[in-house]
C-alpha cells in the first residue's frame, strides 16, 4: 500500500507520463503538504536517521572554531553566518557556544538559517533564540554581503537525475507506472539523454547521477564568496570522482525501497564533490575525509579534555562517539569536507587549493 503522496504521484504520471527521478525526489522530499522534509521530524533516535552534530557536541564545537578562524582571516568584518538545513539547531548552537570567547565574533554576525521544515524551524528557534536568527526558504534569499556558510548533510537531500549507459548511449532513468496502474516503477526513457555531454565514457550498464539543484546551489555560493567575500564549509557523504547510482531510501534507521511510501521515507544521494567544485568557480579546498578534517582541528585533544572531567561511563561514551565520527567503517571516510572561499589563505583542516 503506497502513501498518500505516492498515490498523488501515480495519478500525475497516469495523466502526464513518466517523471524524472529528480522530479520524483523533489516531490517526495519537498511537496508543500506531504513532502518528507516538510512534515516529518526526521532526526534523532526516534526519527529516521542521526547526524554528526546529534552524535557529539564536539562536531559543532570544532566547526565553530573553523568559522571563527575564517572570520579572523577575513579581517573580522560584519558577516552573515548562514546554515543550510540546520536540523534541530544543534550544530550551530554548539558552534556558537564554543566561540563565545572569540572577541568581537558574536557581535559581528547575523544568523541566517535556510530551512523548509516548520517543525525543525521551531526547534531551531528554541536552540538559537539568543542569536535572533532570520529564516529563509532558499539560499538566494539570504541578503548580500560577506558570508560564512556551513552545510552538513544538506546537499545529499537535493534531487538527482539518474542515467544508465546502453548500447545506444546514455539514457535517463524515469519513474513510471507499473502494469497494475497504481504502483511506481523505474523505466529507461526511450531516446539518448541531452545530458549525455555531461556524462563520462563508460561501459554498457554503467549508472550515473547529476544533481542540477546541487550544482546550481554551489554556483550561487561560489558567486557570493567571489563577489562579497567569505567562506563555505560543506560536509556530506559522497564521492570525489567517477559515477554511480547512489540514491537511497531510509525509514526508521533501515534501508527501504526508494519508490515505496514517498513522503514518509528519507531519500538521499551521495554528493558529487568534483561537480560542486567545478560549479562553484571559486578556490576550493578538499575534499578531505571527515576523519582527517576533525583530527586536524583538534578532535582528539577536545575528547581528552572532556574525558578529564567525565565519569567512567561518560568516558566510554566519548570513545564510542569518537569511533562514530572518525572510524573508517563509520562516518570517517565516507563523509568528506570541502571549503570554498576567497583563496587568500588555506583554511584550517585543509592543505591546499584544488
Ligand atoms: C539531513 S538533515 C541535516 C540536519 C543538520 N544539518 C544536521 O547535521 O543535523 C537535512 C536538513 O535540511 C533541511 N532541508 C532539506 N531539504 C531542504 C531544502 N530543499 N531547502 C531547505 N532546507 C532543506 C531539512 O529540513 C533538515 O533540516
Amino acid at each position: 500500500m503506497s502513501s498518500e503522496l505516492g498515490r498523488l504521484i501515480a495519478r500525475r504520471i497516469a495523466l502526464t507520463g513518466p517523471i524524472s527521478v529528480a522530479d520524483f525526489m523533489a516531490e517526495a522530499l519537498g511537496h508543500p503538504r506531504l513532502g518528507y522534509y516538510r512534515r516529518a521530524r526526521p532526526l534523532g533516535s526516534a526519527g529516521d536517521f542521526t547526524t554528526a552534530p546529534e552524535i557529539s557536541q564536539m562536531f559543532g564545537e570544532l566547526i565553530g572554531a573553523w568559522l571563527a578562524e575564517r572570520w579572523l582571516a577575513m579581517g573580522g568584518p560584519s558577516v552573515a553566518l548562514v546554515e543550510l538545513g540546520p536540523g534541530r539547531g544543534t550544530l550551530m548552537s554548539d558552534a556558537l557556544r564554543a566561540t563565545r570567547g572569540v572577541p568581537g565574533f558574536h557581535a559581528a554576525l547575523r544568523l541566517h538559517l535556510v530551512e523548509t521544515n516548520t517543525a525543525l524551524c521551531a526547534e531551531q528557534r528554541r536552540a538559537l533564540a539568543a542569536f535572533t536568527p532570520t529564516w529563509h526558504e532558499r539560499f538566494d534569499d539570504v541578503p548580500p554581503g560577506p558570508m560564512l556558510l556551513v552545510a552538513n548533510e544538506f546537499f545529499d537531500a537535493l534531487p538527482v537525475r539518474q542515467f544508465e549507459k546502453t548500447p545506444h548511449g546514455w539514457r535517463e532513468r524515469m519513474v513510471g507506472l507499473a502494469p497494475d496502474g497504481e504502483s511506481l516503477m523505474f523505466a529507461l526513457a526511450p531516446g539518448v539523454t541531452p545530458f549525455a555531454r555531461f556524462l563520462p565514457d563508460a561501459a554498457d550498464g554503467a549508472q550515473a547521477e547529476i544533481s542540477e539543484a546541487g550544482r546550481t546551489l554551489a554556483a550561487a555560493i561560489g558567486a557570493r564568496v567571489r563577489g562579497d567575500g567569505g567562506w563555505a564549509l560543506i560536509v556530506d557523504y559522497g564521492y570525489e570522482s567517477g559515477s554511480a547510482a547512489t540514491l537511497q531510501a531510509v525509514r526508521g534507521h533501515k534501508g527501504v525501497d526508494v519508490l515505496e511510501r514517498p513522503g514518509e521515507t528519507d531519500l538521499s544521494a551521495h554528493v558529487d564533490f568534483a561537480a560542486l567544485a567545478v560549479a562553484a568557480q571559486a578556490p576550493t579546498f578538499g575534499p578531505v575525509s571527515q576523519a582527517d578534517f576533525l583530527q586536524r582541528l583538534g578532535l582528539l585533544r577536545r575528547a581528552e579534555t572532556l574525558k578529564a572531567r567525565a565519569s567512567e561511563d561518560q568516558r566510554r561514551e566519548i570513545d564510542v562517539t569518537l569511533a562514530r565520527l572518525i572510524g573508517p567503517d563509520q562516518m570517517g571516510t565516507l563523509f568528506r569536507v570541502i571549503a570554498v572561499g576567497d583563496g587568500r589563505s588555506i583554511p584550517a583542516g585543509f592543505s591546499d587549493a584544488s
